[in-house]
Parts: structure tokens; C-alpha cells; sequence
């Protein structure tokens, strides 16, 4: 199936995960500097390097060119913007992400910004990060600000990435910072990130071009097994943040569910309104599927304890049918297939696009001799993840020539990263990257990519 001119085909990246210089240009640390230098990553990663982006920039821009992207998404990071606790503006760290606006454009490549993916400045994680509404203000305010600077040239922005991660990963459970695992107190947090996701697109539709896309980018769960299981882990995962955003209300379902592990009281009048705000795409970062099935055990009393499932103690989670990702994720392109079709059934006014697709693969680099010139040549062979790839642009072809307006598709990632409580250890990249050095190397899927784009056409 041949692309129209304006499907968008991308990569994306994060700020933490690629611009290392932690302490260049007023950065301050953000909740991610705390939780990697305390102990909570794997060999004690940290981002203080990273890919080293923030030096590195025009060359990621160049490979970016060379493979023919429409659009980058990247991330701005708050703690280089708003590095103090209620002073100005870092103008060093918005003249970055105006170079790097700049240098798309002059590359002809669309800018998409994320606002938020996952960097607090610590300032106000000290003051309860999630936990306390006045983050949501506060991080909308930030955004005013990059909507006023860089507004009049980014073609899309994303408010929140991933909210489930925001809140129940990082405040129900323990694996993401601040790792407070809090069980059912991770719904305010839910909430709040609700919150600032709609204070976000209100300041930027204030400031941005007319003919900028403002959306959110959702890891929606897409789970097999029960039907019960299903649908109690689709109304805390994802109807959660859908219906609020896309409907203006929480289901009440969602009440009776959770009665007796939280009284909703932190949802004020109002709040819905400010939640609901107009978008205009919906982005959907998809990797894989759970299976789920109830135990047999009763749902109450549930545990306070760390559960990034909260309101689903009756649920067990069963192992997955493989083939498995390096992460452990198992391979199910038809759980792509399956979100699409079934986003547009419920949310038909909204145009969907996957702001993130990829696999991490034990990536080996090679060298050997260019079959052509003979000359030592450097190569990563990842047979496994242009497979990957194939097959979810596959689903995502069957989504569209079934109905399902995709707008675009953007591959987890650019390059190889921080990958978050991983640390190195996990390898995304369609570019490997040799972190004693900083050299890049394209891998067989960053040439798989590149022909895929150059012909607009996805795979059958
Ligand atoms: C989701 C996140 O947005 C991104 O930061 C992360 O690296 C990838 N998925 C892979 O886990």
C-alpha cells in the first residue's frame, strides 16, 4: 500500500535518554538525575552522558536526513528551561531547542516537541512531584513558555508522554523515578497528570501556529485472556486517561472498581473541563500484549502496597506466548491491529498516529567487508527487529485499509539510549551507538527504514 505525501513517517527520542551534559547551560536535575544516582538502575546507569545529543545534535540531524524521515520527535526537558524554582527562563536552554528546531527545518524535517517525558525538575518532585496538583500548573506554565518560543515552527506537539508510566509505574509501583510504590496512591497522581495534560494543550493552543497538531501519546495496554480481566485492566489502564481526555468524564465504573482503595476526593469541579480539552490526534506508543485472567481470589481488602495495577489484586498476569523481545515483551503485531481499530470504534472523531514502535535486540557490532568496495566497514545485522518492524508496519497497513485514519508512525528510536531503570543495557536504536566513543553506526533496520521511506510503501 503506497503512503500518501503527508503519512508521516519519523523516529523518535527522549531528552534524558540522548542529551547527556547534566550539568551544562543551568540544567538542573530532574527526578530521573535523583532516582539513576541513587541506586535504582541497572550497573548504576545514569544520563549524565547518554548519547551525548546536547553536543551532538546536527550530526543525529544528519542521520535523520540521511534516512528520509517527515518528522523527529524529541523532547524538551523542563529542568533546562525552568531550572529554579519560580526564576526566569533559561534562555540558554531554549536557544538549544531552537538550534534544534532550526536545524530540522533547514533539514527538512518536521519538528515534533514532547512536553513532558518524564523529567521533573527535582525542585518540584521535593514538593510531592505528581502527588501534589500544583505540578500541573507548573509544568503547563513551562509549556506557555516553549509554545511562545518555538510555536511558529513546530509542526506537532505532544503534551504528556505516557501517563500510565507517569503515574502508576512511577507511584504505584517502583520502577521508574520516584519509585514510591504506593499502591492505590498512585490514582491522585493519575489525576494530576490528567490535569496537566489538559492545562499543557490549553496553554499551547494560546501560542502555536493555527496549523499545529497538539495530541497526547498514550501506552494504551492491549491485554488477552478473561473478558472480566480484560475489561477490569482496560478501565484502570487506559479508560482512565481516554475517557477524561477524549469524553470528559472518568467512568463509573471506575469508582465502584477502585471503592474502598480511593474516595476520588482529589477531583475537584472543574477539573474535567480543564482534562478535556480539544485535540487533535491521538499518539499511541504500542510494543506488546499481556494476557490476564482473575485469579479466583477476592478483590478486597486490596494491599496498599506497590502495585502498579492497583484496583486489579483479583487479576493475575500469565506468562505471554513468545517469540520475546530483549525486554522480556513478547511479539504481537495483531495487538497493534487490534488497539487501532478498536480506538477508532470508540473514539471515531480522533486521528490516531503511533508516536512509537521498536524492539530492543541484543545488538552485536560487526566488522567486515563492504561487499562492494571491499573496505572495512562497520555493521549491525538485526535481522530480528526489521522483522519486528515489518510486521507492525504490516498491522498498521491492515488498520488503514480497514478504516482506521493513521496519520503517521514514528520508530522507538532514532538511536540506541538510556533506557530508563535498564540503563545501557537495553539497545532500541535503528543507529547503534559505541558509548566509549559516541560513534554511530546505522544498523540493517536504519537501511530497512530508509528504503521503506523511500518508497512510501508499507509492507503486505
Ligand atoms: C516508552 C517510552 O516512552 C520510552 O522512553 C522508552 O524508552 C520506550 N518506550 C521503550 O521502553
Amino acid at each position: 500500500m503506497k503512503c500518501s505525501d503527508d503519512f508521516v513517517f519519523g523516529t523518535a527520542t527522549a531528552s534524558y535518554q540522548i542529551e547527556g551534559a547534566a550539568n551544562e547551560d543551568g540544567r538542573c536535575p530532574s527526578i530521573w538525575d535523583t532516582f539513576s544516582h541513587t541506586g535504582h538502575t541497572v550497573n548504576g546507569d545514569t544520563g549524565d552522558v547518554a548519547t551525548d545529543s546536547y553536543h551532538r545534535y546536527k550530526e543525529d540531524i544528519a542521520l535523520l536526513k540521511d534516512l528520509g524521515v517527515d518528522s523527529y520527535r524529541f523532547s524538551i526537558a523542563m529542568p533546562r528551561i525552568m531550572p529554579t524554582d519560580g526564576g526566569p527562563v533559561n534562555e540558554k536552554g531554549v536557544d538549544f531547542y531552537s538550534r534544534v528546531v532550526d536545524e530540522l527545518l533547514e533539514a527538512g524535517i518536521k519538528p515534533c516537541a514532547t512536553v513532558y517525558h518524564w523529567d521533573l525538575p527535582q525542585y518540584l518532585g521535593d514538593k510531592g512531584g505528581w502527588q501534589n496538583r500544583d505540578t500541573a500548573w507548573r509544568v503547563a506554565d513551562y509549556a506557555c513558555v516553549m509554545g511562545e518560543r518555538l510555536g511558529d515552527r513546530v509542526d506537532t506537539w505532544i503534551t504528556v508522554n505516557e501517563p500510565w508510566c507517569v503515574s502508576y509505574l512511577s507511584y504505584g509501583g517502583t520502577e521508574q523515578a520516584p519509585g514510591l510504590g504506593g499502591g492505590p496512591a498512585a490514582f491522585e497522581t493519575v489525576h494530576h497528570v490528567n490535569l496537566a495534560h489538559g492545562l499543557i494543550a490549553q496553554a499551547l493552543r494560546g501560542e502555536v501556529k493555527d496549523d499545529a497538531k497538539i495530541a497526547v501519546t498514550l501506552n494504551l495496554q492491549v491485554n488477552r485472556g478473561d473478558a472480566d480481566a480484560v475489561h477490569r485492566t482496560d478501565l484502570i489502564a487506559n479508560r482512565v486517561f481516554l475517557d477524561p481526555m477524549l469524553r470528559g468524564y472518568y467512568p463509573n465504573e471506575l469508582f465502584a472498581v477502585t471503592k474502598g482503595i480511593c474516595d476520588w476526593d482529589f477531583v475537584k469541579d472543574g477539573d474535567l473541563d480543564l482534562i478535556h480539552q480539544p485535540i487533535d490526534m491521538l499518539g499511541l506508543n504500542y510494543y506488546s500484549t499481556g494476557l490476564v485472567t482473575m485469579s479466583g481470589r477476592p478483590q478486597f481488602p486490596q494491599s496498599t502496597e506497590a502495585s502498579v495495577f492497583p484496583g486489579c489484586s483479583d487479576i493475575d498476569w500469565l506468562p505471554t506466548e513468545g517469540p520475546h523481545t530483549e525486554m522480556g515483551w513478547n511479539i504481537d503485531p495483531n495487538g497493534l491491529y487490534d488497539l487501532l481499530v478498536r480506538l477508532h470504534d470508540d473514539y471515531p472523531e480522533y486521528p490516531l498516529f503511533i508516536t512509537e514502535n521498536g524492539m530492543a535486540c541484543p545488538d552485536r557490532l560487526v566488522e567486515e567487508a563492504d561487499p562492494e568496495t571491499g573496505a572495512s566497514v562497520k555493521a549491525v545485522h538485526d535481522a530480528d527487529r526489521v522483522d519486528y518492524l515489518t510486521r507492525h508496519f504490516d498491522a498498521a497497513r491492515r488498520a488503514m485499509e480497514a478504516g482506521v485514519p493513521l496519520t503517521g508512525y514514528y520508530v522507538w528510536s532514532l538511536l540506541d539510549n538510556f533506557e530508563w531503570a535498564f540503563g545501557y543495557t537495553k539497545r532500541f536504536g535503528i543507529t547503534y551507538v559505541d558509548y566509549e566513543t559516541q560513534e554511530r553506526t546505522p544498523k540493517d533496520s536504519f537501511k530497512w527504514y530508509r528504503r521503506l521511506i523511500a518508497s512510501r510503501e508499507l509492507p503486505v
